[in-house]
């Protein structure tokens, strides 16, 4: 009796012990598994990261610009005395058309830091949020730092009738001259 009791606690002892070395094989292949994938996965991530930088490679490093010569547009688009914005995002240029009918553009840029003015239609005049310059329809500076006329751009009639914006063709305004005078070429009558 006492030795059947013996070789069943032997057999059960046994079992167990096989249990716990399969257990331990299992646990070691799961981790031999996981190694291996976070190993495949590391190479992986590797190679692509470097595939993408030679590709890169042969992409041109170029800056897109805007042309600098553009048109915007019918004389007929723009009613007498207004100021257009239309340009400003893209073109960093307002389309302005005076009282007298004519015509022309100007940069976005005051010409203390360059900041971009905004129009104030009620009040007729460009103001600068950054330190408060001021100027008139014309470009001329009457308030705040601004030590000069805003700049114009060339503009003329294309072929087809519509403006066009020269901007490699630059009027720099001059310290307390009126670019209207100073640059009738500046100006455009259709
Ligand atoms: S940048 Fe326009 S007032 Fe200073």
């Amino acid at each position: 009796m006492q030795d059947d009791r013996e070789l069943v606690t032997g057999q059960k002892k046994e079992r167990s012990d096989r249990g716990s070395t399969d257990g331990g094989q299992v646990k070691s292949s799961d981790r031999r598994k996981f190694l291996m994938r976070v190993g495949w996965g590391s190479l992986a991530g590797f190679l692509a990261i470097n595939s993408a930088a030679f590709l890169r490679f042969f992409y041109p490093r170029v800056l897109f610009e805007p042309p600098s010569q553009f048109k915007v547009g019918l004389p007929a688009d723009y009613p007498i005395g207004t100021v257009s914005s239309q340009y400003q995002r893209e073109y960093r240029t307002w389309i302005i058309r005076l009282q007298d009918g004519a015509f022309f553009a100007m940069e976005t840029k005051c010409t203390h830091l360059g900041c971009t003015p905004s129009w104030m239609e009620s009040q007729k005049k460009f103001k600068c949020p950054c330190h408060g310059s001021g100027y008139y329809i014309t470009g001329l500076n009457f308030e705040g730092p601004a030590p000069r006329p805003m700049d114009r751009f060339k503009i003329s009639l294309a072929e087809d009738g519509q403006l066009l914006v020269d901007k490699t063709i630059k009027f720099p305004g001059i310290p307390g001259k009126e670019s209207n005078e100073v640059y009738p070429q500046s100006l455009l009558r259709v």
